[in-house]
């Protein structure tokens, strides 16, 4: 859908040559750099600082990308003492969220090194991350414009580690382009790619009192701007539970008026029938589950077949999937990174183990010595109710289901409580409706892969436990921002 008023970023083409060596020129120079991060407060002083720490490539633990301070109690305070809503006209607001933009394009190198060293972001996640970052800050800019509600005041914006720049980035460009000042809580993994962000934000104009960052540990950073009354509301991307906390906090302490806007997890399903393409079925089947290392929200978890096909389609996809290259996610021919620290890869192994153990693991890659490595692997289940949490790695349950049960599988589904992705692989239009009726969830995505909504054309974000929306990407998000309703009352 052509939309005069918003251009996606183009990107980088990196099955262009020329294109491919540019890209590898330019993160070069990045290989060994050491970035820093540290409380950036709207005051002169230098911040207090609490513990300063080391951060390091999960791809290889004894490359020291950089080191972050982290914000005491009092930068905290001293933040939110200062944090002032950013009263320029939208206009300006506008222009100076699209210069971020171009700068962030700017400095395109320094972030594909970057992601790729703090967080394992292989070259195609690097270029896509950015990408996005760079399409929130121009379509939030715009739909900043449109609005005439006033802004809220300062905003908590908690990001997660799986987009470290995406998801950071769309959380503060939409509370700043309605005007409000934004205290921005990094996730403790990823630092210094936020950091990188808010120093080009500033460089394009976004004042310091309207955006400061605060790097530090939940329990200190994230526990202080969720639940201090000077706080206006709270954008939150990352898992159920902590929402659920962020919520009663806010609950207890903070104007029962103040919205949280949650992004959380998913248990993300997709249904194959026989009628499917097995070729196409297959890519977006690797692509959605491995992709990322499986540490995307959108990830696909739970894939059901129809019994009839199951067995052939199966050796199909374990085809394709021992074709993918697990490693140093800096290699072009890498398409599986590492999973983000040594806790998450305890996590995800001992769930394969359980399964190996009782005879359910189909399949599994073997993985690199070193670095925090997940080899992908396919599980076993008789359904998704046999799914205790939400696995945040490349492991793939498969399940099957006999013609007719597509209404019992969906109900499953939905009996889960989350509601985020939903991928299905029909040829038969009926089905189409028929799922679309029936399934709780806010993106569904039918015959192709279920991961990387653009911004603009897929508003992303799920029901039920998966968040309390509006859609990031969306005509509505920015508007949750501001304060809809005004109270009069005699002067
Ligand atoms: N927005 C991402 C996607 O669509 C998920 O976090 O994959």
């Amino acid at each position: 859908l052509f939309q005069p008023e918003r251009e996606n970023s183009r990107g980088w083409d990196l099955t262009a040559v020329d294109a491919l060596a540019e890209f590898d020129a330019g993160r070069a120079a990045f290989r060994d750099t050491k970035w820093r991060s540290e409380p950036i407060l709207a005051t002169e002083e230098a911040p207090e600082g609490g513990e300063t720490i080391p951060v390091t490539n999960p791809a290889d633990p004894s490359d020291v990308v950089g080191e972050v301070m982290m914000a005491s109690e009092a930068d905290v305070e001293t933040a939110i003492a200062h944090a002032r809503r950013w009263q320029a006209p939208a206009s300006t607001r506008g222009a100076a969220l699209r210069k971020a933009a171009d700068l962030f394009e700017e400095n395109a190198h320094e972030f594909f090194a970057l992601t790729a060293r703090e967080a394992g972001k292989t070259p195609k996640d690097a270029v896509a991350e950015l990408r996005e970052a760079v399409d929130f800050l121009r379509y939030y800019a715009a739909r900043g414009e449109e609005l005439k509600d006033p802004a809220r005041g300062t905003f908590a914006c908690i990001s997660p580690w799986n987009f470290p720049l995406a998801i950071f980035t769309g959380q503060v460009a939409a509370a700043l382009a309605a005007g409000n000042a934004v205290l921005a809580k990094p996730a403790e993994a990823t630092p210094l790619t936020a950091a990188l962000g808010v120093r080009l934000l500033h460089e394009a104009g976004v004042p310091r009192d309207a955006l400061q960052l605060l790097p530090g540990a939940g329990k200190v950073v994230g526990a202080a701007i969720t639940s201090d009354p000077r706080i206006a509301g709270v954008c939150f991307t990352g898992s159920t539970e902590t929402a659920i906390g962020i919520d009663r906090a806010m609950a207890a302490n903070m104007d029962p008026t103040a919205p949280l806007i949650a992004e959380t997890g998913g248990l993300n399903a997709m249904i194959v029938d026989s009628t499917a393409l097995p070729e196409q079925a297959v890519r977006d089947i690797v692509a959605s589950a491995f992709q990322s290392a499986g540490q995307r929200c959108s990830a696909l978890r739970m894939l059901y077949l129809q019994e009839d096909i199951a067995e052939h389609f199966l050796e199909m996809l374990k085809g394709a999937a021992e074709e993918m290259g697990i490693g140093d996610p800096w290699k072009h021919s890498t398409d599986v990174g590492p999973v983000i620290d040594a806790r998450a890869e305890k996590g995800i192994v001992e769930h394969i183990e359980k399964a190996r153990a009782e005879g359910r693991l189909m399949w599994q890659l073997g993985t690199p010595e070193t670095g925090f490595y997940v080899g992908p692997a396919l599980i076993r289940l008789n359904g998704i109710e046999e799914l205790e949490r939400e696995i945040f790695g490349p492991v793939l349950h498969v399940a099957t289901f006999k013609a007719g049960e597509i209404d019992e599988v969906i109900d499953a589904v939905n009996a889960t409580g989350y509601g985020l992705t939903f991928g299905l692989h029909t040829r038969i239009d009926e089905r189409v409706e028929q799922v679309t009726r029936r399934v709780h969830v806010g993106n569904l995505y039918v015959n192709r892969n279920q991961i990387g909504a653009i911004v603009g054309s897929q508003p992303f974000g799920g029901e039920g436990l998966s968040g309390t929306g509006p859609k990031a990407g969306g005509p509505r998000y920015v508007a949750r921002f501001t304060e809809p309703m005004r109270i009069a009352s005699p002067a």
